[in-house]
């Protein structure tokens, strides 16, 4: 048994979650439950964010005592990941003594090694960022890059952490460490930020009185950022070097979206190693979920729904769809319709009637679940299936690809509704047939009891439904072929995915997600063309690439994030003439390499005699959705 040791980002409190927020934090549960599976000591933090002056200025909104106003929002929190059926083991507040005694404790070893030094500061400030924005990073409009507000002028005396000096060391930690930042993009986005060079920062606010105190001088309070990254480890016990301290730190991985990575890839292991601490495993990010294409904005009133998807369609579809739609590292879009395909498809057509129809023939040949007595065809390869999913699943998950990982289970799902198929099991019910029959139906159900292991971390209400039906008086976590007792007592088969209430669907979906599937061939299902994620983009440079002549190497901005493309447009375009062109692209487009470079999308383009470009009629914003 080894120790696991899986972070969520600590929410800030102004504001409530939102399925932004459910969507990190469902994949943080996915993740600890699948290592306690696998029979690992895990612990998974999540929390709130509860300092700063962003916090001040909410519980000021309010009318209430910053303090009084975070003891009001927590639970807000705390109330949504139990809804959601999140296994955390502990939920962070930053205002509680543990983090406070633990931060100041960091904050003295920071400053006994040497690498704070008091300053003063001056420069673009973003209050929703909590941050100076660098000069690399301004405009001429001088808007925060991630929020798009006017950023303040602001002056200060502060605390700097020398973060300069580690930028070598970062540089030889991320070589040494492929595998440090994940996915591929976000750690060579942050390469690139080491390569251009590290600032010092400023670790300390003295116009904000809404945080911790530095305890070598209590006229300054921490900033909320630098705070805030300590509690990964004060909520171990780094205070006292508690043995829960020892056991599970250094963290295996840090989970967020893209937009938190520097400080918890580059600023939060530079304070680790000039505290002499060991650095978290893996820095994880996932990309962000949109709503039409557009970011997730309280002031631009753009949400999703999720507390309506979660009633019509139950939160284990709603955790299903989140974790098999979206590619992990990319971003997603969020669409009901979608989720309904999900819904229908894989969870009450291939799992729910297989269930269903499993039960049923049991109940209607024998008592109870009969003994496996007489092998045939296909039962070798049901069995050999089982465990190379369990491995799969695994390489999967190892690397993220809850999406994969997913598919892979609902392949053997998919095989077993074969397997039945195959035999027509229904027709072996004559007295000569009867035992093959019975091998038939136990195997199906030993496939389902495994399969209900396979997803317990993923979906695990469930997991815990299927074995009830199956019999079994406690859940059995153990995915080894052939532990299904015989002579349970079935259940009756109540569908776990019952049909969805088409009148009130209709009201709720676009009409064309409840049309009759074309079934004429060259033709594509509405869903099927759904899948396609097209966007406006705008080239922002384009090169030739050595020993390819008819490719260009792209560089695109989707509004949200930029992404590298190849396009087969160099004999029709010149690369000088490419920057600055609005374009269409396909934006989930399985990332490729072509001729040794990266492409992560594809540019559309008619092609014929000659190549052009698509565009649309106007410009439109970019990561506009085409439909
Ligand atoms: N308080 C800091 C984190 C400190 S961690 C030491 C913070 N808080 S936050 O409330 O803004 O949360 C940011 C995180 O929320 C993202 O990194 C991501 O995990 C999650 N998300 C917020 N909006 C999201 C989407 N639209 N899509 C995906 N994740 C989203 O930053």
């Amino acid at each position: 048994m080894s120790a696991f040791y899986v972070t969520t980002p600590i929410y800030y409190v102004n504001g409530e979650p939102h399925a932004g927020h459910a969507y990190t934090t469902i994949v943080a549960d996915a993740l600890a439950r699948y290592h306690r599976l696998k029979g690992n000591d895990v612990f998974f933090l999540t929390g709130v964010d509860e300092h700063g002056a962003n916090i001040h200025k909410a519980a000021e909104d309010a009318g209430l005592a910053p303090q009084d106003y975070c003891d009001k929002m927590a639970p807000i929190f705390i109330e949504l990941w139990k809804r959601l059926n999140i296994s955390h083991d502990i939920f962070m507040r930053t205002t509680s003594d543990m983090h406070k005694r633990g931060a100041e404790k960091f904050l003295t070893a920071l400053y006994d090694s040497g690498d704070v030094y008091k300053g003063s500061y001056e420069g673009h400030y973003c209050r929703p960022c909590e941050r100076f924005v660098p000069e690399k990073e301004l405009t001429d409009e001088k808007i925060c890059p991630i929020h798009k507000l006017p950023l303040e002028w602001l002056e200060e005396e502060n605390y700097f952490f020398r973060l300069s000096k580690y930028q070598d060391r970062l540089l030889e930690h991320f070589h040494e460490n492929p595998d440090f930042v994940y996915p591929a993009a976000r750690r060579n986005e942050l390469l690139s930020v080491l390569d251009s060079g590290l600032e010092d920062i400023s670790i300390s606010r003295s116009s904000v009185s809404w945080g911790i105190s530095l305890p070598f001088d209590p006229e300054h309070i921490v900033y909320v950022w630098i705070e805030a990254l300590m509690n990964y480890m004060t909520a171990l016990g780094y205070e006292i070097d508690s043995d829960q301290y020892h056991t599970f730190w250094p963290a295996d991985v840090h989970i967020m979206a893209k937009d938190i990575t520097r400080f918890h890839a580059l600023i939060w292991p530079a304070m680790l190693m000039a505290t002499h601490l060991p650095l978290p495993k893996q820095v994880v990010a996932h990309g962000w979920l949109t709503k039409d294409g557009e970011a997730l904005s309280k002031t631009r009133g753009i949400a999703i729904d999720m507390d309506t998807d979660i009633e019509t369609y139950g939160l284990d579809a709603f955790r299903y769809y989140l974790l098999r739609e979206f590619s992990f590292g990319n971003d997603g879009d969020y669409r009901p319709a979608r989720l309904h395909a999900r819904y229908n498809a894989d969870l009450a057509n291939d799992l729910g009637n297989l269930l269903n129809r499993v039960l049923g023939l049991v109940n209607k040949n024998f008592e109870s679940i009969p003994e496996p007595t007489t092998f045939g065809e296909f039962d070798d390869e049901i069995t050999a299936m089982a465990q190379t999913t369990v491995a799969k699943l695994d390489e999967h998950i190892n690397s993220f690809a809850f999406d994969t990982a997913l598919e892979t289970v609902w392949e053997f799902v998919r095989r077993i509704n074969r397997y039945v198929q195959q035999t027509q099991v229904w027709t072996l019910a004559k007295l000569e047939t009867k035992s093959r029959m019975g091998t038939i139906l136990y195997n199906s159900l030993e496939a389902l009891r495994f399969i209900s292991v396979l997803i317990s971390p993923f979906i695990p209400d469930t997991a815990e439904k299927i074995q009830k039906q199956i019999g079994l008086a406690e859940f059995d976590a153990v995915a080894e072929w052939g532990r299904l007792p015989v002579g349970l007592a079935v259940g009756r088969g109540e569908p776990i995915f019952p049909r969805i209430d088409i009148k009130k669907q209709k009201q709720k979906q676009p009409k064309e997600s409840t049309q009759p599937k074309q079934k004429e061939a060259n033709l594509v299902a509405f869903a099927d063309f759904q899948k396609l994620d097209l966007r406006v983009a705008r080239i922002l440079s384009a090169k030739p690439i050595e020993g390819a002549d008819r490719l260009l190497k792209l560089e695109v901005d989707l509004g949200t994030e930029k992404r590298q493309m190849v396009a087969g447009i160099a004999e029709h375009y010149k690369p000088e003439t490419l920057a600055g062109r609005q374009v269409i692209v396909v934006a989930n487009l399985e990332p490729a390499t072509i001729r040794g470079v990266e492409s992560h999308g594809m540019v559309l383009a008619g092609s014929g005699d000659s190549v052009v470009l698509a565009t649309l009629e106007t410009e439109m914003p970019l990561g506009t959705q085409i439909r």
